[in-house]
């Protein structure tokens, strides 16, 4: 993983987006939550959609591994 810039507004990288899936976040708006990327202009949630995409393209099915970020 790339140590490259996302977020300019929140000064969040792609190894932090990385590191945020790694530990159960499955969709941008669980990335929105922990790690604040693309809560502010928004210009960087396509960026995010597809870190998303390809990680969980990746992932083998097994809903046990979801974690609820929202509660
Ligand atoms: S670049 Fe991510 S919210 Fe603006």
């Amino acid at each position: 993983m790339s140590r490259s810039l996302v977020c300019i507004c929140n000064m969040v990288t792609e190894n932090e987006i990385s590191s945020a899936l790694k530990k159960g976040a499955r969709s941008t708006r669980d990335i929105q939550h922990i790690t604040r990327a693309g809560t502010s202009c928004g210009r960087c949630l396509v960026v995010i959609d597809s870190l998303v995409e390809e990680y969980l393209a990746k992932l083998p099915e097994d809903p046990q591994q979801r974690i609820d970020f929202q509660n």
